[in-house]
């Protein structure tokens, strides 16, 4: 097929002008799909930055705002966005006047907390956006403009950051950002990640030839790691950021073979000792011998369940009996000992 034929046929199977796709499209590369179309990049072309480019016209009051709120909202959220069961608390009591002054919300100070949305989020327009963009939960982006102005606008009178009879719409939004409580919250002090002690703020750190193991890695504090499980299992372990090792020091896995002590309290509550000793067969088998043979991840659920349940016959004729007094840490703990040895 001579080039300009080819040119028209790919025309016509992408559905646009003939000298845009004869020079877009590469010699022996097969054209698949279509452009979006307008409606299409419309529908998909939602998000509302902090300075409100993006926000459609539109407006809600409260009233209506709460409305929507009982209907589609408070099953998930409670009546007055203070339900700690499916999320986090969107609201609670404890923004003050003068946080609304400051643009600083005081009692993210205060560890006891609850931390809410309100007490955190800085930019309305986020809270515009992630209501149109995601909820309800079960039906996303299917609510109104109108619907989201009236929502924001009820989840800001919650929090008593405006009157009872408060209209929100896109004529106004600018003016209520300057009551967020949190607006200046914001901090480029620390970051998600941090990349030689410094927080990675612009996520430009490392693009090519990267230190990877030392140059970037991701820090947490204390009370959240392993919240989520054990980090650097579940990141890759190339690239700029390789995952944090979150789980403790006792949670063998394969990474972390080898220098695992004795839970020798769980052993000790747990009436281990009675027939099992460090080296050397008692009633059962030494400690020394079931690790050398169970070292390795992959034991995990077998040990759970013969310890919890017992079971005869791996070692000879004697059985194990179940131990079902063992609670789930002291098992945790235990079975990470065992499975942490060198397998010699
Ligand atoms: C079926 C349960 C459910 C319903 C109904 C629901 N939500 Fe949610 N909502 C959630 C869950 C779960 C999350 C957390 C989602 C996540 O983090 O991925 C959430 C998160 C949010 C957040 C973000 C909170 C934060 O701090 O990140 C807002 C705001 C919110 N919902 C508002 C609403 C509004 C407004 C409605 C009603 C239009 C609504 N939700 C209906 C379950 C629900
Ligand atoms: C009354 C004696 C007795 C007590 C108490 C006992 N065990 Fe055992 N255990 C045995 C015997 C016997 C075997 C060998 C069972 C077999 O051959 O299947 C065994 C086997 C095991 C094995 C190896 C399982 C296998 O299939 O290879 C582990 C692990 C183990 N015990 C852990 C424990 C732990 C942890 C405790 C304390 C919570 C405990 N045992 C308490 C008698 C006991």
């Amino acid at each position: 097929m001579c080039s300009w034929a080819r040119g028209v046929l790919i025309a016509l199977l992408w559905g646009t002008s003939t000298t845009a796709l004869a020079s877009g499209v590469p010699e022996g590369v097969e054209v698949l799909g279509r452009p979006a179309t307008d409606t299409e990049v419309i529908a998909w072309d939602i998000d509302v930055r902090p300075d409100f480019l993006g926000l459609p016209p539109g407006s809600g009051d409260v009233w209506q705002g709460e409305e929507t709120w009982l209907a589609q909202c408070a099953s998930c959220h409670g009546d007055f966005g203070d339900s700690n069961e499916i999320f986090a608390p969107l609201v609670l009591g404890y923004i003050t006047e003068d946080d609304i002054a400051t643009g600083r919300v005081a009692a993210l100070q205060d560890s006891a907390v609850t931390r809410t949305t309100l007490m955190k989020v800085a930019t309305l327009s986020t809270l515009w956006d992630y209501i149109f963009r995601a909820m309800p939960w079960n039906a996303p982006k299917s609510l109104t403009h109108d619907e989201v102005y009236g929502l924001v606008a009820y989840l800001l009178n919650l929090g008593y950051v405006v009157e009872d009879d408060f209209v929100l719409s896109d004529s106004n939004i600018a003016a209520t950002q300057a009551l967020m409580p949190n607006r200046n919250g914001m901090s480029r002090e620390h970051g998600l990640w941090s990349v030689r002690g410094e927080p990675d703020v612009t996520g430009s750190s490392c693009v090519r030839d990267c230190d990877v193991g030392t140059a970037v890695i991701s820090s947490l504090p204390d009370y959240a790691m392993n919240a989520h499980g054990n980090l650097a299992e579940q990141v890759r372990d190339w690239g700029p950021y390789p995952g944090l090792w979150t789980a403790p020091d006792n949670m063998a896995t394969d990474h972390a073979v080898a220098e695992v002590a004795a839970p020798d309290a769980a052993l000790n509550a747990g009436g281990c000792a009675g027939c099992h000793q460090m080296s050397g067969q008692l009633v059962g088998p030494d400690f020394e011998a079931i690790r050398a043979r169970y070292a390795g991840e992959e034991h995990i659920a077998y040990l759970r369940d013969k310890i919890a349940n017992g079971g005869v016959g791996v070692w000879g004729s004697v059985p194990m009996p179940a131990m079902p007094g063992v609670d789930d840490d002291a098992l945790q703990q235990i079975v990470a000992w065992l499975i942490s040895g060198d397998g010699g």
